[in-house]
C-alpha cells in the first residue's frame, strides 16, 4: 500500500521522546530550549521560538509586529488557509495578488503594484518548498518600509544561493512547520526565526499566555496564548533535526526517481525548480495538461489503492473567503489555473524506485485513457 506521506521516525527521536518520559519535565524544559538552538544554528538565525503549529508561529508573528485592524498584508492565496487565516485573527485585510507560473510563488512585479498606504508586511509562501523571491520582495519592503514575514511552514531546508530559509538576512522573520507529513515533523508543532530581539523576546511572551522574562507563573504582561509545544514533541523534532541531511537527502532521492520516470510521459509537467535554489521537496505536485479531468484521474488512481491529491486550493476561493470578500473566481488567473491543474502524487523519503514506478506507470495508463 502506498501512502501519500509518512513520517520517518527512528530509535534516536524515541530514546530522546523516553528520556522525556522519564524526566519531570514535560513541558517548556531543556529539550524545546536545544530543539530551539537546533534549529536557529541550522538555518543561521539568532532566535528560534518553539511554537504548538506553524499557524500558531505566523499568528505570534503577525501579532507581534503589530499589524491590526486597518492594515492590509500582501500575501498569497496559492497557499494553505492558516497563512491568511492568522492575518485575519488580527482583523487585517490580506490583499492577494498573484504568483509567477512557473514556480507558483509571490509575483514581485505584483507585489510592488499592490502597495498602498495601508500595506504593513508582505507574507511570502514558499509554496511545496520552494524559495520565493525573498531577494527581490526584501528589497521591495526595504524600500517601502514593510515587513517581510516568510511562510516557510512547507520549506525547512530549502535555500536561495547560499542562504538557508530563516536567515534574518531573507526576511524580518520566518516560521517552520512540524506536521507528520513535513520535512520533520514533532507531530504538530512549528518554530519562529528572527534576527530582531524584540519580536523574538515579545513572541516567547505571545505563546506563552503574555508572561512576561523570566515567565514568572502569574504574571501576565499581555495578551497571550498557549502556543507552547510541549517536551515530548520537541524530543522528536530535536532528533529529527539531527538527522535532517539525511531525511532530505531521501526526499531528493525521490523527487529526482520522479523526475526521470516522468521526463517521458505525456500530459503531465513536474514541479520545476529555479537555478541558485535549493528546494527543500515537501509535496510532489505535477501540473496535468488543462484538458485532463483531474478528478476522474484521482478516482482511477484511488481504485488501484494509489492516493493523490489536489494541491493547493486557492484560498480565496475558499467558501468562506468567497462569502467575506466577494471573491466569485476569475481573480487570481495564474493562482486558479495552478489550482485547477496541479494533483500531489505519494511522496516521502522511504519510497522506492519500485513504488514511484508503480505510481507513474498508473498515472500514465489512466492519462491514455482521459
Ligand atoms: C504554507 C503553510 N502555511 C501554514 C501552515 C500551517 O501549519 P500547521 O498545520 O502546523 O498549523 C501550513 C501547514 O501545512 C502550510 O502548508
Amino acid at each position: 500500500m502506498i501512502a501519500l506521506a509518512r513520517p520517518d521516525i527512528t530509535e534516536l527521536e524515541i530514546e530522546l521522546v523516553n528520556r522525556v518520559l522519564r524526566s519531570d519535565s514535560l513541558s517548556m524544559g531543556q529539550m524545546t530550549r536545544d530543539f530551539e538552538a537546533a534549529l536557529a544554528s541550522y538555518v543561521g538565525a539568532p532566535h528560534a521560538v518553539a511554537v504548538s503549529s506553524g499557524t500558531a508561529g505566523l499568528h505570534c508573528l503577525v501579532r507581534a509586529l503589530g499589524i491590526g485592524a486597518g492594515d492590509e498584508v500582501i500575501t498569497a492565496s496559492f497557499s494553505f488557509v492558516a497563512s491568511s487565516n492568522v492575518i485575519l485573527y488580527e482583523g487585517a485585510c490580506p490583499v492577494f495578488v498573484d504568483v509567477e507560473p512557473r514556480y507558483l510563488c509571490l509575483d514581485p512585479d505584483l507585489v510592488e503594484a499592490a502597495v498602498t498606504p495601508r500595506t504593513r508586511a508582505i507574507l511570502a509562501v514558499d509554496a511545496f518548498g520552494h524559495p520565493c523571491r525573498l531577494d527581490r520582495l526584501g528589497e521591495i519592503a526595504a524600500r517601502r518600509g514593510l515587513h517581510l514575514i516568510d511562510d516557510a511552514c512547507e520549506a525547512l531546508g530549502a535555500a536561495l544561493g547560499d542562504l538557508r530559509l530563516g536567515n534574518p538576512r531573507l526576511a524580518t522573520g520566518a516560521v517552520f512547520a512540524f506536521y507528520p507529513n513535513k520535512q520533520i515533523t514533532t507531530g504538530e508543532g512549528g518554530m519562529i526565526v528572527t534576527g530582531d530581539d524584540d519580536l523574538a523576546r515579545l513572541c516567547r511572551s505571545l505563546r506563552n499566555q503574555g508572561r512576561g522574562e523570566g515567565e514568572a507563573w502569574l504574571c501576565h504582561e499581555r495578551l497571550g496564548y498557549n502556543y507552547r509545544l510541549d517536551e515530548l514533541s520537541a524530543a522528536v523534532g530535536l532528533g529529527q533535526l539531527r538527522r535532517i541531511e539525511e531525511l532530505l537527502a531521501k526526499r531528493d532521492r525521490v523527487a529526482s526517481l520522479y523526475h526521470a520516470r516522468l521526463a517521458a510521459v505525456r500530459g503531465v509537467t513536474p514541479p520545476p525548480v529555479a537555478p541558485g535554489v535549493r528546494m527543500s521537496w515537501f509535496v510532489y505536485v505535477v501540473r496535468l495538461d488543462p484538458a485532463v479531468d483531474r478528478d476522474a484521474v484521482m478516482a482511477r488512481l484511488a481504485e488501484r489503492g494509489i492516493p493523490s491529491r489536489p494541491y493547493f486550493q486557492p484560498i480565496h476561493l475558499q467558501p468562506f473567503y468567497r462569502e467575506r470578500f466577494g471573491f466569485r473566481g476569475g481573480e487570481l488567473p495564474v493562482t486558479e489555473a495552478a489550482g485547477r491543474s496541479g494533483l500531489a502524487l505519494p511522496f516521502h523519503g522511504r519510497m522506492t524506485a519500485g513504488d514511484v514506478d508503480l505510481v507513474v506507470s498508473a498515472l500514465e495508463e489512466e492519462l491514455g485513457r482521459c
